[in-house]
C-alpha cells in the first residue's frame, strides 16, 4: 500500500481493522508511514475535526501494534514525527459517535485530463484534491423516513465505473451534450462524480430524490463542499417522488436517467418501474443506467421481471460478484469496498421498442 492509498482509505473511512488486517508486510507498511508523515498527520487532523474517534482508532492500532517497529526502522534522515503523540493525546478522550452523527467523507473520484480528456482537472489539480466530498451519516442504514442519508456501495460502484479510463469511450458517447436525470440520488455522489469529471461533456445534471431533507443537504452541504455554487446552468436540484405526476411534469427535459441502489426493497420497485416506463417508452431514444446491489436474488429477479413485463429491456453492462476483492493496483477501482459487500450490477435499461 502506498502512502496516498492509505490516506484515500482513511478519507473514505474504511474500517480501521480492515486497514490493519490487509497489511502483509509490516516493515513496508511502517516505511510507507515514515515516508508520508506530513500528509498523514494533516489527513488525520482534518478527519478529527468531524470524526476524532476514527483518527484516534487509527493511531491506537498503529502504536499498539507497531511502536517498536517504528523505532527500529526510523533513521536519522527519516525520524518518526513526535507530533503524532501530541495529536493522539489531544484526541484521546474521543468517543464513538452516534449513527445519526454526520461525517464528511471524501471519495477518490476526480480524474485528471490524461485519464479523461473531457475533464478539466490537470494532473496537479487532481493530485492536490482528488476527492468528491460528501456530508453523510455513513453508519445509518435508514432514518427520518429515508435510506438516503448515507452513500451506498452501488453508487460508489457506478461512480467508479464512470471514471474508469477503460469505460471512457462508452461514457463519452452516452453523455455527450446530454441532460442527465439522477433519481433517488441520496447524497448525490454519482451526479457529483459526473459533473466534476465531465462538466465540459454533459449539458446538465438534474439531481432528484423524493425526500426533501436530502435535497437540503445537497443544496446547503454537498454542492458547496465541492465548490459548486447555485444557480448553475449545469446543475439543478429538485424533488422527484416517483409516483407524483406533478413532480415528474415539472422536470422539463432530460436524455439519460441514472440511479443507484433503488431496488433494495420490493415495495418501492413498482413506482420505480412506472417512472422508467413513463420516461423511456417515448419517441426519444432514452435509456437508464441503474446500479443495484444484489442483497436478495428474489428481489433482483422481481425487478428484472417487472422491467420485462412493462416492455423495458435491459442489459447488465458491468457486474462484480465480490467488490471488496477488486484491486486498486490494476486500476479496476479507485474506491474501496468493505468486506462482505454484496454483488453489484449496472443495468442499461431501454424501451423494448428501441434498438440501443
Ligand atoms: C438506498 S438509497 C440510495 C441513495 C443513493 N442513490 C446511493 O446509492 O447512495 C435509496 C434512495 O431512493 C430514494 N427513494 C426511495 N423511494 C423513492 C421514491 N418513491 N421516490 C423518490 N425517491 C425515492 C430514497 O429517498 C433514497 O435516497
Amino acid at each position: 500500500m502506498k502512502g496516498d492509498q492509505l490516506i484515500h482509505k482513511l478519507n473514505q473511512r474504511i474500517p480501521i481493522n480492515e486497514i490493519f488486517e490487509e497489511i502483509d508486510d509490516k516493515s513496508l507498511f511502517i516505511l510507507t508511514i515514515l515516508n508520508c508523515q506530513e500528509n498523514l498527520l494533516t489527513a488525520l487532523y482534518l478527519i478529527s475535526i468531524v470524526n476524532p474517534y476514527y483518527s484516534k482508532c487509527f493511531l491506537s492500532h498503529l502504536f499498539n501494534g507497531f511502536e517498536n517497529l517504528i523505532y527500529e526502522l526510523q533513521t536519522d534522515d527519516l525520524e518518526f514525527d513526535e507530533r503524532f503523540y501530541d495529536f493522539y493525546i489531544s484526541i484521546l478522550s474521543a468517543k464513538e459517535g452516534n449513527p445519526t452523527d454526520y461525517d464528511i467523507i471524501k471519495y477518490n473520484l476526480i480524474t485528471c485530463t490524461s485519464d479523461n480528456p473531457n475533464g478539466h482537472h490537470t494532473l496537479n489539480e487532481s493530485q492536490e484534491n482528488p476527492y468528491i466530498t460528501i456530508r453523510e451519516c455513513p453508519r445509518l442504514i435508514g432514518g427520518l423516513g429515508t435510506t438516503g442519508l448515507r452513500t451506498w456501495e452501488a453508487s460508489c460502484f457506478l461512480s467508479n465505473f464512470l471514471i474508469n479510463p477503460k469505460n471512457h469511450s462508452f461514457v463519452t458517447n452516452i453523455f455527450n451534450n446530454q441532460t442527465v436525470l439522477e433519481i433517488g440520488s441520496g447524497t448525490s455522489l454519482v451526479s457529483l462524480t459526473l459533473y466534476k469529471n465531465f462538466s465540459s461533456l454533459i449539458k446538465k445534471v438534474i439531481i432528484t430524490d423524493g425526500d426533501s431533507s436530502l435535497l437540503d443537504n445537497i443544496v446547503h452541504g454537498n454542492l458547496s463542499l465541492n465548490d459548486i455554487q447555485l444557480p448553475n446552468d449545469k446543475i439543478q436540484v429538485q424533488r422527484l417522488l416517483w409516483n407524483d405526476p406533478d413532480d415528474f411534469s415539472s422536470i422539463s427535459d432530460f436524455d439519460v436517467i441514472i440511479g443507484s441502489d433503488l431496488t433494495y426493497d420490493r415495495s418501492i420497485i413498482p413506482d420505480l418501474i412506472n417512472l422508467l416506463k413513463k420516461s423511456l417508452n417515448t419517441n426519444k431514444q432514452r435509456f437508464a443506467l441503474i446500479s443495484a446491489s444484489v442483497r436478495n436474488i428474489e428481489t433482483t429477479l422481481f425487478f428484472e421481471n417487472l422491467l420485462t413485463s412493462n416492455n423495458l429491456s435491459f442489459k447488465i453492462i458491468e457486474k462484480c460478484l465480490n467488490p471488496s476483492t477488486n484491486s486498486y493496483i490494476n486500476n479496476s477501482t479507485k474506491l474501496w469496498f468493505k468486506k462482505g459487500t454484496f454483488e453489484v450490477r449496472i443495468y442499461k435499461i431501454y424501451s423494448s421498442k428501441c434498438s440501443l
